[in-house]
């Protein structure tokens, strides 16, 4: 029996057709003289229906069939009765009579039932990953992959972009994460790295002449896991030549909205906004806001500059920053509650975390007896104060204050329900510092990655004043969540080594490492740039998950391993010793 339709495809137009369709018994009810399975294939479910008066062999043989049976089976469209439609299955007006049945293979009983919204361990769920992808979700989260995934082509392809691979076994390229690295056999104690990203491969190829490449790019990356977080992800990695900013931007917001269109069948309003660097962790102590909501955070620095609370004064004096949070609506906070938002900030390095609940007239807090009433109605004012308002206040050093204001401002969104759920907020984070000075190693790091072009002119002013100076780097956040980053990048061999030199590297770490980079910047480096999309970030998204697990076949635990395959394993002595490997006692 060859399959002559996907179960969905059946619809009214069939009745009295002859059809043969081919699947896995999702499930099976028997009604005594009727038996009725729900067949489920790729594209969803259908009841077919079995009647020792339609055909006895096919009755008795769908008596035996159990959960996840493989059947085909031939037989006759027809209405459902009246009253036994199901308005929530595509193919809920119509089943199918079966005259014939073959059995294509037997299924064992499964460790969890295949169907959506059921609870089951994760770690069970990817040892048996094959039966979880076999649910209608996960199934449309591969379906919505694959077809992001030909939007992005087909719309580069376009855009004149070609699509160019390069290396997995590569060498060690600083993108901030630890590499995973493959000994080389026929080059004993040597390894390979696996690529972080194609940055430098793909910088190259525009040294190459190539002018406009992407590629759907694997990635590698030794780190803590989180749930946007894999060791290994996908990125839609792009790079292109005599463009600046606004080249890419405009092609992103463009690509953006087709791919949603196409993906989820969503409008998103072009352009995105813009927001620097500065101003989103001053307003949303964070580089990448949620901009779904609110919620905006003040800077109150100036204007209790002169205040006696020793606590804002302080802070101020050691060049730190005071700000607050207008937390609408909520001075119906019990103590209880206000004290758990105080811990939320004291986890995340607050030394306490200031308040005031506005009442109808009369304020209540623990610090208003510090403050004159002059200063008090300022500080009301600024923040737009109103009855049943609760007030936070945050005072340390810029990094504590943004960093905590930007905890508590997620967290009250969350409290007070207020995020929806439907809305795509994009925005643009520009103007990114250069470079940070890193305590722990006694050096500066670059915020990208050494390969961004700084917003300067002048070489020697990078060198003189890196603390100050911008890079040409932006950021795609959707929802709170960074999807993409990119920058313009530097072109000329002695900006690279100059910044590579800032960085702390002498001259022969940079010969080491990059060298052949150096070098390819003699021979005719166009300006370029580009930018790369986590895809699985996208992805989660666009399919609303937690987790970016859900959006990839085969992903691996929190613990970065493969509970289906085992993997990481141990491998033979023989494997060793021709690796020229020898373990160390655990
Ligand atoms: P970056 O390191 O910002 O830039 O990575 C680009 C995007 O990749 C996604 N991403 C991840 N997704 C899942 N799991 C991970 N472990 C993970 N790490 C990153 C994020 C991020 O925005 N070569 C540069 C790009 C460039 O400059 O063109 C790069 O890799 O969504
Ligand atoms: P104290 O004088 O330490 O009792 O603090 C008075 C109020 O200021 C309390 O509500 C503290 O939670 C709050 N507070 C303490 N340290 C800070 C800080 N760094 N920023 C904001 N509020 C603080």
């Amino acid at each position: 029996m060859k399959r002559t339709h996907n179960a969905t495809d059946i619809d009214v137009s069939n009745i009295e057709q002859e059809v043969i369709l081919s699947g896995w018994v999702d499930t099976r009810r028997d009604h005594g003289g009727l038996i009725f399975i729900d067949l489920r294939d790729r594209s969803g479910i259908i009841q077919i229906v079995f009647s020792p008066d339609v055909n006895l062999e096919a009755f008795h043989l769908a008596e035996q069939v159990r959960g996840e049976y493989v059947v085909a089976v031939r037989g006759k469209v027809s209405k459902r009765p009246q009253d036994t439609e199901n308005p929530s299955l595509k193919t809920g007006e119509v089943e199918v009579y079966v005259e014939e049945m073959e059995l294509l293979n037997a299924a064992k009983t499964p460790p969890f039932y295949i169907e959506d919204n059921v609870e089951v361990d994760e770690l069970l769920k990817l040892k048996y990953r094959y039966l979880d992808l076999r649910r209608p979700e996960m199934q449309n989260n591969l379906m919505l992959r694959h077809r992001v995934i030909k939007t992005m082509r087909d719309y580069l392809d376009n855009k004149g972009f070609a699509e160019i691979e390069t290396p997995i076994l590569t060498k060690s390229t600083p993108e901030g994460a630890r590499d995973y690295l493959v000994p080389s056999r026929v080059n004993a104690g040597e390894f390979f790295a696996l690529p972080q990203s194609p940055q430098i491969f793909k910088q190259i190829l525009m040294v190459a002449g190539t002018e406009r490449y992407f590629q759907i790019a694997r990635c590698f990356r030794d780190e803590d896991l989180r749930a946007d977080r894999q060791p290994e992800f996908t990125q839609l990695d792009m790079e292109m030549s005599f463009i600046d900013e606004e080249d890419i931007f405009t092609i992103v917001e463009e690509m953006m909205a087709k791919i949603f269109e196409e993906g989820t069948n969503q409008e998103i309003k072009t352009p995105f906004p813009r927001i620097t660097y500065n101003e989103a962790i001053t307003k949303y102590g964070s580089d990448r806001p949620d901009l779904r909501f609110g919620l905006e955070i003040l800077d109150l620095t100036e204007l209790v500059q002169d205040v006696e609370f020793k606590v804002f004064a302080s802070a101020i004096k050691s060049g730190g920053v005071v700000r607050a949070l207008n937390a609408k609506k909520c001075g119906s906070f019990s103590r209880k509650e206000i004290d758990d938002l105080t811990n939320i900030a004291i986890e995340n390095g607050a030394k306490g975390m200031a308040w005031i609940v506005v009442g109808e007239n009369e304020l209540k807090s623990p610090i208003i007896k510090f403050f004159e009433e002059e200063k008090l109605q300022s500080i009301l004012k600024e923040l737009e104060a109103e009855p049943g308002d609760l007030l936070l206040f945050s005072a340390d050093s810029e990094d504590i204050v943004a960093k905590v204001l930007g905890v508590i401002r997620l967290e009250l969104a969350k409290r007070l329900d207020i995020i929806d759920n439907n809305k795509l907020s994009f925005a643009w984070i520009t103007d990114f510092p250069l470079v940070e000075y890193d305590a722990e190693e006694k050096r500066y790091v670059a915020v990208h990655h050494p390969f961004t072009a700084p917003k300067v002119n002048d070489i020697e002013e990078m060198i003189n004043n890196p603390d100050s100076i911008k890079a040409r780097a932006y950021d795609l956040v959707l929802n709170g969540i960074e999807i993409g980053g990119g920058s313009i990048r530097i072109h000329k061999r002695d900006w690279q080594e100059k910044m590579f030199a800032l960085l702390g590297l002498t001259p022969e770490e940079s010969q080491e490492k990059f060298g052949f980079m150096l070098e390819a910047f003699e021979y005719g480096t166009p300006p370029h740039g580009g930018i790369a999309f986590g895809i699985d970030r996208l992805l989660m998204l666009m399919a609303k998950r937690d987790s970016i697990r859900d959006v990839i076949a085969f992903p691996k635990t929190q613990k970065a391993t493969c509970p289906m395959t085992e993997a990481p394993s141990n491998v033979n002595s023989k494997q060793l010793r021709e690796l020229s490997i020898k373990l160390r006692e655990q």
